[in-house]
């Protein structure tokens, strides 16, 4: 299957070098390998009328549309580090619930409120992660490197999209012939490797007449 070109993708900055999420079910080794793929976070045309919350591999995100397109950052404002998800969009910017930092499309702080003075918003930015919109959802890698792509979907593989899947909080997770599996929970995919991700990834469906993908009301 010839690969779309991607439609949209959101400046990044970094995670840390040798970061890992706290309380990880994936070993040391796994998390960094699993963390070079790219992920499906939402469906592409989801109006995310308010921020969302995330989570892959462990790791809480913010998936929330701009205009200028869907962006997704680390949920945790740099300020207090408490979840940009309980925020909102105003003005093309996410706005924290908390205090009231605001940010652009690229992560970067835009304002701090007087009360928070001499704070600058030089000194606040979001870690943001890319977003690449492909097969009508939209995908996001956590340590992004050249040479690795967002997978290519096979519409006959018997792993599809669960609706669990595009929930208002949703974990990363797959349905095959036996139910659920998520690698949250599931043992057998705790410490899920590349050569498993791969094996998923190349057999899911990614919607069909028969089988579409399931609609989210955010
Ligand atoms: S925690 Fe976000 S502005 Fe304070």
């Amino acid at each position: 299957m010839q690969a779309e070109a991607p439609r949209e993708a959101g400046s990044f900055r970094p995670l840390p070098e040798g970061f890992l999420p706290s309380n990880c079910t994936y070993s040391e080794q796994d998390w960094p390998v699993l963390a070079r793929q790219w992920f499906p976070v939402c469906r592409a045309d989801d109006a995310l009328a308010r921020p969302r919350q995330v989570v892959v591999l462990g790791l809480r995100l913010v998936v929330y549309r701009m205009p200028d397109g869907i962006r997704v950052g680390r949920d945790m404002c740099p300020h207090r580090g408490l979840p940009l998800s309980g925020g909102r969009i105003e003005g093309g910017e996410l706005v924290c619930a908390y205090h009231g930092l605001r940010f652009g499309s690229d992560g970067q702080c835009t304002k701090v409120p007087e009360k928070l003075a001499p704070k600058t918003a030089d000194c606040f930015s979001v870690t943001m992660f890319p977003a690449i919109e492909r097969h009508g959802l939209v995908w996001t890698c956590l340590i992004p490197e050249e040479g690795t792509e967002v997978p290519d979907g096979t519409p006959d593989s018997p792993f599809k999209l669960s609706s669990e899947y595009f929930a208002e909080s949703m974990i990363f997770e797959f349905r095959d012939g036996s139910g659920i599996v998520e690698p949250e929970n599931h043992q057998s995919l705790r410490n899920l490797g590349l050569s498993e991700y791969q094996r998923l990834l190349s057999g899911i469906g990614f919607g069909s007449e028969t089988s579409p993908l399931p609609s989210s009301a955010a």
